[in-house]
Order: structure tokens, then sequence, then C-alpha cells
């Protein structure tokens, strides 16, 4: 099939290459709370694909089951496989999957408050001995020209530009693959925009993969070759962005509703689900 005709019907193209394959995984916390349920996906090499959902579905988690972060908060894969580039990532220590190629960039923005923007950098360099950490923080700051010129701690950044150092952070350790926990969080319309355009650059230039999780969709679908929208620790529906930007109940969902509307999105959400999903 094209990419055109497959854009079109939703379905995907047979020919990229899949960079990470999570397979049927389950995911347990504290030994006895399940919150990923059988969860698959799969991102292919040089592409923005979108991990929507609302709040509580298991999208952090599943960033954290890859990234081998869940270790530092008591949770487990008890069940399935995830695979970077055909390797299995499965209960590997998150340094030694950073040094593989993976790099997540935390919800909220965890930076270093009392470090400043380029000892954050710096740090985003642990995994490396090479001497071309200098010329790399020259190019994040060809991407976030402010941060340049913020030489105080970091804690003193707004948010936006806090959210920049993040991702700044995360290039210099030359990822393949970027996880970003909601980048939009907090931000304003026009920050928003300005990180998501980064977003777009930092994948075409340098061809980094991004697994992208977001709340707010219509962003991330329009950044995105392909989505995935997930409930209570599944995926529920997925298709090329083109095709979920365009789905009645993603519409519904994900993409209408301020303030009045999303009140009563919940019933009917659930009703819908149960009708179209189950
Ligand atoms: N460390 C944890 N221990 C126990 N339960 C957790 C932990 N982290 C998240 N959860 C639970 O897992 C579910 C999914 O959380 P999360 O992955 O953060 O969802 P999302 O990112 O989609 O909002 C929620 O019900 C949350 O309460
Ligand atoms: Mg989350």
């Amino acid at each position: 099939m094209s990419e055109a005709a497959a854009q079109q019907s939703g379905t995907r193209r047979e020919t990229a290459a899949p960079l990470l394959e999570v397979k049927n995984i389950e995911v347990v916390y504290s030994e006895v709370i399940l919150v990923l349920r059988g969860l698959s996906l799969m991102v292919p090499k040089g592409e923005i694909v979108a991990l929507l959902g609302a709040n509580g579905a298991g999208k952090s988690t599943t960033l954290k089951a890859i990234s081998g972060l869940l270790k530092t908060e008591e949770g487990e894969v008890t069940r399935g496989d995830i695979l970077f580039g055909g390797e299995r990532l499965n209960g590997i220590d998150p340094d030694r999957i950073v040094r593989r190629g993976i790099f997540q960039v935390m919800e909220g923005r965890r930076i270093i408050a009392d470090m400043t923007c380029l000892e954050n950098l710096r740090l985003g360099a642990f995994t490396r001995s090479d001497n071309e950490v200098r010329r790399d923080i020259d190019m994040v700051y060809g991407y976030f020209p402010r941060l340049r010129e913020r030489t105080g701690l970091a804690g003193y950044l707004s948010g936006g530009e806090q959210q920049m150092l993040a991702i700044g952070r995360a290039l210099m350790a030359r990822p393949k693959l970027i996880l970003m926990d909601e980048p939009s969080m907090g931000l304003s319309p026009l920050l928003v925009k300005e990180v998501f355009g980064i977003i777009r650059q930092l994948n075409r230039d340098l061809g980094i993969t991004i697994l992208l999780v977001e709340q707010n969709a219509r962003m991330a679908l329009s950044v995105a070759s392909y989505g995935y929208v997930m409930e209570q620790g599944k995926v529920v529906l997925d298709g090329t962005a083109a095709a979920l930007a365009e789905n009645e109940d993603v519409k519904e969902f994900y993409l209408g509703g301020h303030g009045a509307e999303r009140k009563s999105f919940r019933n009917l959400k659930s009703y819908k689900r149960r009708k179209r999903w189950l």
C-alpha cells in the first residue's frame, strides 16, 4: 500500500522498520497494583508517534516501563516484552537504557533547580566520554537561544524555559529515541506552539524518533505520523494521525471540549466506549 493510501485508510505502512516494540506488557506497582493490562505499541524508526489518553490511563507508566525508571517507583513489568532495535529491554537499569539510546523527558520538567542551565545540560551527557559535548551544548543553544542568556539557576527559569532545558538535556545524550511526557503541560498556547515546532524540527533535522505522550491531542496529532489512544492500561484505538484526527470518538473526547463540555463527556465516554471499542 502506498503511504498516501495508508494515510487515508488509517492503516500503517508496512515498510517502516520498528525501532521500539512494546508487546503485550503488564505493569504492577508495589507487587499488587496492576496498571498496564496487556499494552502493545510500535514506534518506527524516524517517526513521531503519539500516545494519547485521559489522566490516569497509564501513559507515564508506559514511558517509565520503556526507560526503566519504573524501578525507582517500585514498579515492575510482569509480563510481555519491550524490544529496542530488536533487543529486549525488560529489567535493564535506567542508565544502561540511556546508553542504548533512549532518553525520557519526564512529566513536569524535572530539571535540577539549583544548578545552572549549562550544568543541567552537561548532566545530560553523563553517559558520554567523547569530546564533542561542548559542540552539542552549542547545538542545543541553537535550538533554544534564550537558554544561552540564562546564566542563573535553572529553578528561576520560566515554565517554558524549563521545558526547553529538559528537552535540551535529553539531546545531550544523543538519543535515538526520546520519550516525551506531556511537554505542553502548564505552558501558554504560544509556548506550546513553539515547543511543538521544536519537537518537529528535532525529528526532521536530527532524525530522532519520538514517542510523545500528550493530553493535548490536537497538538500531538499535528506533529505525529501515528497515534495510540489508551484507557485503563490498554490501547483502545490506534491509527494514522490523520485518521485519528478525523475519528468521531477522538474528536468528541480529546479534540473538543472546554469546561462544561468536558464535564458531560465522562458519562458519554464510557457509554460510547462500550458501544464502539469493546
Ligand atoms: N508509583 C505508583 N504506585 C502506585 N500506583 C501508581 C504509581 N504511579 C502511577 N500509579 C497509578 O497508575 C495509574 C496510571 O498512572 P499514570 O501512568 O501516571 O497515568 P497517566 O500518565 O496516563 O496520567 C494511576 O491510577 C496511578 O494512580
Ligand atoms: Mg502522566
